[in-house]
């Protein structure tokens, strides 16, 4: 089997990574990728994954057997459609089936046409309707831009004026939502699908809040762990019969299922689970936690997704726990300096900790930084505790100039 990843997160270096454990990979590349992917395969750094076309035609130069999408701009830019018509093998959801994502409204509608769980929610196109109803409805607003907005459509906020700020500036060329607040706390639930049948994988949380305490804006994701100690059998057992099943009739049901990632975002309410948001891929930084607990031969796993025979699939889980640690870039999630000279950095250590890069490059030999999320460092032991000592280890030896991290990841569920 020949891959190619597409993406350049530290989420498409932990895919490469698993990927390139698997006894059935005979090749493997990484369109653009960045400088950790390399080590697994081939990097394509001058392919646009946005550009179907252009991926189709990689595929065929390369005889590549199936393309692992990481991000969704290149399921919104309607890539999958493109592979499907060219006949190669997708993981993630064509264009129109991408607005579970791409369109909050879309996601929304489908969760009230089907009497799924989540916040009651009014949505908007006219800015003096928005206006009438903020004023008139009490307590904590949670404002959300229809459109993808890289985390930064959501704004959760009890001032009127703020609401009327954020919400004007996406009317100008985008619908709004306004939904109930919900109170609790949030786990991210990944169901890998073959197009009708579905395997799930253990329970994540990421820690979206840039500051210590869950304080400050709200990012990516500054640090993840897996599973969740909150989430006992019995609550894992409402989740799943709450949410992911009824999700799953649903998509069937309308049509709107698809081979790939179906990332439930749950709040864990005091009246049950309820389902915040959709998207149609990996989470990041969730999954560079995650996939150290699959003990199951990836490429086998990603090739019954391909087949439509996940249903004779047996999973095999690890038992030890995962904590990933984000290491930012000075500023981040605001304005951050790129191309920061990376001193060095830890080396990984098979079953205990795994350093996954975003958006690096290797010039003359130097390592630079790209984005804002520029490392996650990732512990896995048998306790909380030591994974998160060999996260927090690495992170530390992880040396550019500014470089933070948040001390708290993990803390809020193990304490
Ligand atoms: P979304 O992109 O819809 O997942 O929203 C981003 C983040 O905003 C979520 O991960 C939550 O932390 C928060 N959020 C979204 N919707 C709600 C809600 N209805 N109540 C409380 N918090 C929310
Ligand atoms: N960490 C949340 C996301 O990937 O959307």
């Amino acid at each position: 089997m020949k891959v190619l990843i597409l993406g350049n997160g530290a989420r498409e270096h932990a895919l490469a990574w698993k990927f390139s454990t698997s006894r059935r990979l005979c090749g493997l590349f990484v369109a653009p990728g960045n400088a950790g992917t390399a080590s697994f395969g081939t990097n394509l750094p001058q392919l646009d994954p946005l550009d179907g076309a252009a991926v189709v035609t990689a595929c065929q130069t390369y005889e590549i057997d199936l393309v692992f999408v990481g991000s969704e701009a290149p399921l919104e830019a309607g890539v999958a459609d493109a592979l499907q018509s060219a006949g190669v093998a997708v993981i993630g959801p064509n264009r129109h089936k991408a607005q579970l994502e791409s369109s909050k409204v879309f996601s929304k509608d489908f969760m009230i046409r089907n009497g799924l769980p989540t916040a009651a929610a009014q949505e908007f196109t006219d800015e003096e309707k928005y206006l009438d109803y903020i004023t008139s409805v009490p307590g904590r607003l949670v404002i959300k831009k229809s459109g993808l907005a890289a985390g930064k459509g959501v704004l959760e906020t009890d001032d009127r004026s703020e609401a009327l700020d954020f919400g004007l500036e996406i009317l100008k060329n985008d619908k709004l939502l306004v939904e109930e607040f919900l109170t609790g706390f949030e786990i991210s639930v990944f169901v890998l699908s073959d197009g009708r049948d579905y395997v799930v994988l253990p329970p994540t949380a990421d820690f979206k809040k840039a500051q210590e305490g869950d304080r400050g804006p709200n990012t990516g994701g500054m640090g993840a762990i897996c599973p969740v100690p909150l989430v006992d059998a019995l609550l894992w057992k409402r989740v799943l019969a709450e949410t992911v099943e009824p999700t799953v009739a649903a998509l069937n049901k309308d049509g709107l299922n698809y081979k790939g990632i179906i990332f439930i975002g749950v709040m864990v309410t005091s009246t049950g689970p309820k389902i915040l948001e959709y998207n149609v891929r990996f989470g990041d930084p969730e999954t560079q936690a995650l996939l150290a607990l699959i003990d199951s031969d990836f490429g086998d796993l990603v090739q019954a997704m391909a087949d439509g025979t996940l249903s004779e699939y047996r999973l095999v889980l690890s038992t030890k726990v995962a904590l990933g640690v984000v290491v930012a870039a000075p500023g981040y999630p605001g304005d951050y300096p790129k191309n920061l000279v990376v001193e060095s950095l830890p080396p990984s250590r098979e079953g205990q900790f795994h350093l996954f890069q975003a958006s690096t490059t290797l010039v003359d030999g130097a390592l630079l930084t790209a984005g804002g999320r520029c490392f996650t460092a990732v512990g896995i032991a048998d306790s909380f505790e030591e994974a998160k000592r060999r996260a927090y280890a690495g992170a530390a030896q992880v040396k550019f100039p500014g470089a933070w991290w948040r001390k708290d990841i993990g803390d809020k569920f193990l304490h």
